[in-house]
Formats: structure tokens, C-alpha cells, sequence
């Protein structure tokens, strides 16, 4: 078999994720990499066979198949269109870009250049998250009335907790919204097939100064500075927000998002009420799926293959009792994204596209809106 050869762009926290989830594909090789700190050294832990500071020098130089943009936001755009323009697909982490023209940009050249474009929302792969979808699509839940959740995290809790998307010109307008919430829509129109048509939005900033370590440190890496190797700056985006949403069938919805709620490390909240059953899912438990029912007990779904609809099953590595979680949604992402590599056409595979990425970038800009006017916006 002819493995496909990535290059990956940018191996902080997620580009390395991207490998190790790659390599579990069996067809696809990570054949280069490229960072702007210490690419030899990143190369050398991950066994990667060529390493570059230049992404251009690298897509030009390897025959790549593919690439994979895990860089800061603000870098998303020039990587993916040079890509594009030199016949390369891309898989580009979310979001997508940092503004909505950029991101319409790219859509199109994508779709005049033929090739296949995928947006990172890997939520969608969790084996229950799926099962929702399926359950939807068989017309188990009835109409959707309500759907609600969260996404905390605390990584970003104190005034010394510092990142490179506290800064708007490399991560964009708005942060927790964009950054987490974003994840959050994503996974819930997928399921649910319906579109978010309207948002309320209100937003908090809670330190609206931080201490910025004068050193660079890496995304969730903890720190250990001392007083002096800090300078105050002036916070700008949101570290908490709440959407209040219409969705296009009537149903009624609402999140809270939030980087600085205390001890929930990465929890993404999904609760869906409908005229049949509701059911919840969180993934801090995420191999299991409450069921809630009027008429009858109660039940939980457990992520067991032979249990599960056939279209969950296939998605799903292990059998039951073996917990799959983060990692794994990556590869389950990755196996549809490559699929379509594979056969040389852009067909869509259930993995999120650029157009599914422009969505959200506009999503985005329109709760940026609504919070800033104190109003109900239409997307
Ligand atoms: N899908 C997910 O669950 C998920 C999770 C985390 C991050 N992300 C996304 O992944 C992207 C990266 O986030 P991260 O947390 O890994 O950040 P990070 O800061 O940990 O890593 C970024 C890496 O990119 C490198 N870099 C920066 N500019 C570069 C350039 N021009 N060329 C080459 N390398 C460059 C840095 O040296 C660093 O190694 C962001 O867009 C983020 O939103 C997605």
C-alpha cells in the first residue's frame, strides 16, 4: 500500500497529537515537520525524518500529500493558501482563521484548486457524541426542543496564566468563544443536523490585566517564574462567555463557555432535550451517554461496538470496557480526512470542511456583535 506523506506545522501541544494520531492510520506517514523553535530536536522525538524552521522550504522541497496547520490562529491563513496554491491539502486546525474574509478566501481557493480541505473539529469522533447523531438520524429523540452544556476549563484561571491566544492579533477577536465554544456549536450541529440561526451573547473579561512571563512557555505547560520575569498587559478578550441561541427548526439553546472555572481541566457539557427522549453527554465520562425518558426508566448507553448503531461502531477502535477518549477522535477524524486524500477528490466524509470552518468564523464574528451591542444578532 502507498503510504501518503504529511508534513506537520507547528508541533506545540496539538501538532504533536497530530502525529502520534496519524501514525495509528497505518497509511500515512509523518514524512516532515516544520517549527519556529527547535525543529530538529521536535523531529528527533517524534522519529520524523526532515525538519525545517520554513514551511515553505519544506512543502516546496518534500512531495507531500498533505499538511497539517497546528500553528497560532493568526498563521492559519498564509500556510493554508500557499499550501493550496502548490496543490497540497490541508487539514487546518480550528479556527479556521482570524477573520471571516480570510476564511472565505481560502473556501474558495480550495474548491477552484479541487483539493480536500478539513477544519480539526474532532468532537464530532467521540464515539457517543457520534451515537447522538445516529440516534438523531433515526428519529429517536423526535423534535429537538432544547439544547444546552458547556465548555470549561481553568488552565487560564490566574493572573500569572499566560498564552499566545490572550493576544488578539495572533488568536483572533474574540478567545474562549472561538477558541473552546467553538468545538462546543460545532459538536452539536453536527449531531443535531440543525443550524443555529440567531445568538445572544454576554461576555466577561475576569482579569482584565495578566501578568505576561517575559520568557515563552508552552500552551498547558504550567509555570514556575518568578515576579520579575512577568510584565502587566492589558486583556482584551473574553475568558468567559454565555450564547443564548435559536436554532433553525425552533428549538431554543444555550452554552456556557469558560477558561477560568476552577478544576474543570477540559469538560465539554452536551444535553439534548427532545420530544421523545433527552439525552446528556460529558467528557469527563465520556464512554457512556444518559438517556432521559418520560414513560420509562432511565438509561445509560455504554461505548461497547457491538451494542452501539453500526455507523457509531465504525468509528470506534476498541471494544466495550476500553475507554476511548481525546486521542482517538483525532484518528477517527483523520481516517475520513484521508479517505478522501486517499481517492483524490474532496467528497465529504462527515470530517468538518473549510466551508464548515467559514461557518464558524462568522458564528464568531456574529457573537462578538451581539455581545458588543447587548442584542440578538442573525447569522
Ligand atoms: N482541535 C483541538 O482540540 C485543539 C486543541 C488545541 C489547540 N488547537 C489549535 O491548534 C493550534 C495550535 O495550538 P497549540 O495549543 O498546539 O499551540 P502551541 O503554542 O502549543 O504550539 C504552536 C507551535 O507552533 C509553532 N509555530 C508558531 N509559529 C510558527 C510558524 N510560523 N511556523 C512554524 N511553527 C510555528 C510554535 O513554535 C509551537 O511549537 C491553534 O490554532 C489552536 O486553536 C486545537
Amino acid at each position: 500500500m502507498k503510504k501518503l506523506r504529511a508534513g506537520i506545522i507547528g508541533v506545540g501541544f496539538i501538532g504533536a497529537v497530530h502525529i502520534e494520531q496519524l501514525r495509528r492510520l497505518g497509511n500515512v506517514e509523518a514524512a516532515a515537520l516544520t517549527d519556529a523553535l527547535d525543529p530538529k530536536g521536535k523531529a528527533e522525538a517524534f522519529s520524523v525524518p526532515a525538519a525545517y524552521t520554513d514551511y515553505k522550504e519544506m512543502i516546496d522541497r518534500e512531495t507531500l500529500d498533505s499538511i497539517h496547520i497546528c500553528t497560532p490562529n493568526s498563521t492559519h491563513f498564509e500556510i493554508a493558501m500557499y499550501a493550496l496554491e502548490k496543490g497540497v491539502n490541508v487539514i487546518c486546525e480550528k479556527p479556521m482563521t482570524c477573520t471571516v474574509e480570510e476564511a472565505k478566501q481560502l473556501t474558495a481557493k480550495a474548491k477552484e484548486k479541487g483539493l480536500v480541505n478539513a477544519i480539526n473539529f474532532n468532537c464530532r469522533f467521540y464515539p457517543l457524541v457520534y451515537q447522538i447523531r445516529e440516534m438523531v438520524r433515526a428519529g429517536e429523540l423526535g423534535n429537538i426542543y432544547t439544547i444546552h452544556g458547556s465548555y470549561l476549563q481553568d488552565w487560564l484561571y490566574l493572573d500569572t496564566d499566560y498564552s499566545w491566544r490572550l493576544e488578539p492579533h495572533l488568536s483572533g477577536a474574540s478567545r474562549a468563544f472561538s477558541d473552546i465554544g467553538s468545538h462546543w456549536l460545532d459538536l452539536v450541529e453536527f449531531v443535531t443536523g440543525l443550524k443555529a440561526v440567531e445568538v445572544l451573547a454576554d461576555f466577561a473579561v475576569f482579569h482584565k490585566t495578566r501578568r505576561k512571563p517575559l520568557k515563552p512557555v508552552d500552551t498547558y505547560s504550567g509555570m514556575a517564574l518568578r515576579p520579575e520575569d512577568y510584565e502587566e498587559v492589558p486583556i482584551n478578550t473574553e475568558d468567559y462567555a454565555t450564547v443564548l441561541f435559536h436554532f433553525d427548526n425552533g428549538a431554543h439553546g444555550c452554552c456556557n463557555i469558560s477558561q477560568v472555572f476552577a478544576g474543570r481541566k477540559n469538560q465539554i457539557v452536551a444535553a439534548i432535550g427532545g420530544s421523545k427522549c433527552a439525552v446528556h453527554w460529558d467528557s469527563e465520562n465520556s464512554n457512556a451517554l444518559w438517556v432521559g425518558r418520560r414513560e420509562t426508566m432511565n438509561g445509560e448507553i455504554v461505548k461497547d461496538p457491538s451494542i452501539l448503531k453500526p455507523g457509531t461502531a465504525q468509528i470506534t477502535s476498541y471494544p466495550g470496557g476500553h475507554v476511548e477518549g481525546f486521542p482517538d477522535t483525532f484518528k477517527q477524524n483523520f481516517k475520513k480526512i484521508y479517505a478522501a486524500i486517499a481517492c483524490g477528490k474532496p467528497v465529504c466524509g462527515e470530517y468538518a470542511t473549510f466551508d464548515d470552518g467559514l461557518r464558524e468564523m462568522i458564528f464568531c464574528e456574529k457573537v462578538v456583535q451581539s455581545a458588543k451591542e447587548n442584542r440578538w444578532v442573525k447569522i
